[in-house]
This record gives structure tokens, sequence and C-alpha cells, in this order.
């Protein structure tokens, strides 16, 4: 019988496990479950019998390839793989997928949650600002993008994006105003809120020099990867530019230093919140369970990412 192990250091709504489980019984599979793990041991365990692998954003190395002897698939329950090593997986004959989607209104609302949380002050009795009227600047029109684009709408801003793989016409048909260049968005916009993926190219791409392009009482917002974040510059800007905010939902490694010298224009959650919702993890992990059985049963690799 085959064997599907989700392995979630940070787990899924048990409403959603239920349902994983059910998908994977249904097609005559057994389901095991490792959850909350701290030691890369445990891991290394629990892969070596399974034939699929659930994770969200565990890390899934060549050593974990090594000692998964059976594996086949690994799906990544979400959209951003940057946490697996896809050429590792290639060269293991996995065949590595994510869900692209199925979290994305999840994170798109907490954008807009935690903005409101900023332009208030982060609560702390003082008048703040409202969205109306602002310009959001949006980078890397997706499927978080474009979310964002129509809840942002509803708060009445003004939105704008920028994305180097989907065409102006196309940010254009959704009602926002494509722009030129991540510069442009950042000279344009009041927030800038990203949604690009960790990539070598985008990694340390938001830099001092970009981010010092928003006008007076800007804000960074950053529901994507910390790696996307030139740190070191950015702090060094918000010494200098004492009117920036930045908002972050997956903690820099400078955390402790930001938290320190900027008090009351910084807020990281304490875990990564984006997609934690037991909607995003249904939908996000039952996609995921059904995706490793059209696999297995259908040979279907739609959202494989290792081609
Ligand atoms: C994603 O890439 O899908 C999001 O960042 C969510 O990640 P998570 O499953 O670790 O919460």
């Amino acid at each position: 019988m085959k064997k599907i192990l989700i392995a979630t250091e940070k787990p899924f709504a048990p409403v959603a496990v239920q349902g994983i489980k059910e998908v994977v019984e249904a097609a005559g599979y057994e389901l095991a479950l490792l959850e909350k793990y701290t030691e890369k041991k445990e891991l290394l365990d629990a892969v070596a019998d399974a034939d699929a692998l659930i994770v969200r954003s565990d890390k899934v190395d060549a050593e974990v390839l090594d000692a998964a002897k059976q594996l086949k698939i690994v799906v990544r329950a979400g959209a951003g793989y940057d946490n697996i090593d896809l050429a590792a997986a290639t060269a293991h004959n996995v065949v590595a997928m994510n869900t692209p989607g199925q979290n994305a209104n999840a994170v798109a609302e907490l954008v807009m949650g935690l903005l409101v949380y900023a332009v208030r002050n982060f609560y702390n009795g003082k008048a703040g600002t409202e969205l109306l009227g602002k310009k959001l600047g949006i980078l890397a029109f997706g499927n978080v993008g474009r979310n964002v684009a129509r809840i942002a709408k509803g708060f009445g801003m003004d939105i704008l994006a920028f994305d180097a793989y989907c065409p102006a016409e196309a940010i254009e048909a959704a009602g926002v105003k494509a722009v030129g260049s991540t510069a442009e968005l950042f000279e344009q916009s009041d927030i800038v809120s990203l949604h690009i993926p960790a990539t070598p190219e985008t990694k340390q791409s938001i830099n001092g020099e970009l981010v010092g392009k928003l006008p007076k009482g800007g804000i960074l917002i950053n529901t994507a990867r910390k790696e996307v974040i030139d740190e070191a510059s950015l702090l060094k800007l918000m010494e200098e530019r004492t009117d920036l905010k930045y908002i972050a939902d997956i903690k820099p490694d400078a955390d402790a230093e930001f938290a320190e010298k900027f008090a009351d224009r910084y807020f990281a959650t304490p875990k990564k919140m984006g997609a934690q919702t037991a909607e995003a993890n249904i939908n996000a992990g039952l996609a995921a369970a059904h995706q490793i059985v059209g696999f297995f049963k259908e040979g279907i690799t739609k959202f494989q990412v290792n081609k």
C-alpha cells in the first residue's frame, strides 16, 4: 500500500488533515503524519518509506531526498517552492509540484489586515491614516497580487502593478494601472506590497535604493519571502528615512535589530501567517492530495515544477 506522508513543521488545520486523509484513503493509500517536528532527523526517519510527501515551507533538500528511498512525488501545498531543491528532486527521479492559487486569498486578506494595522500606528491610540485614495503598488501580479488588487479596490485604493512576466494588457484588464518597472512602482506608490517568489533573480533585489523611492510616509509590506530583501540596505535606509515603515509576514534575519531600532515603524508576525487559515489549508492540502492521486493513478503532472 502506498504511503503518503504529510510533514509540516507548521501544521495544517485539523479539518484539512482530515480532508487529506479521506482523499488518500479513498484512493486506497495510507496517510502518515509528522507535525511540529523540531529536528531534521525526525523528517529523515519519517520519509524513509514514504511514496509521496506533502509539505508546506518545510525544507526538502538532497539529504531528505536521499533518505526518501521510495519517494516518487513531493507536493508543496502552497505557491512558493523555493524550499524544495528541484535539481536534487530531478536527480532522484522525484516529481515536485506546487498548488498555485489555493492559498492566495488568505495571503491577500492578511496583506490588508496588516496594512490597516500599520496605517493606524499599530493601534497605539494615536491618529493614523486611511487606505482610501492611497496608491497601492503590487509587485508581481500572480494569484496573490490579483487577490490583493481585488480586495484593495473595496478599500477605494488606487492600484498599480508591475510584473516582469505578466504583460501590461493583462494587468490593465484587471482594472489595475500597469507601470513599466519596479523602480517606477516604488516611485508612484504610497505602499508597495511584494508578491515575487524567491529566485536567484529576485533574492536581495528589494534594496534601500528602491524602497527609498517611496514618498514620505511610505510603507513596504512583505508577505512573500525574507530572502527578496537586502536587509542591510533597508536597515540603513530606515535609519535615514524616519518616515518609512516595514511590515513583514516573514521575520527578517535582522528581526531583533529592526524591532529595536524602529519599534513604531516595524512589525513582523511571529510566524508566517499568510496562508494560515482553515480555508487555505483545506484548499492547498486537498489539492496536494488530489494531485498525488492523479499522478499515481493517471500519470498527471500538470503542476510539476521540476520539468
Ligand atoms: C506559499 O508560498 O504558499 C506561502 O508562503 C505559504 O507558506 P506556508 O504554507 O508555509 O504557510
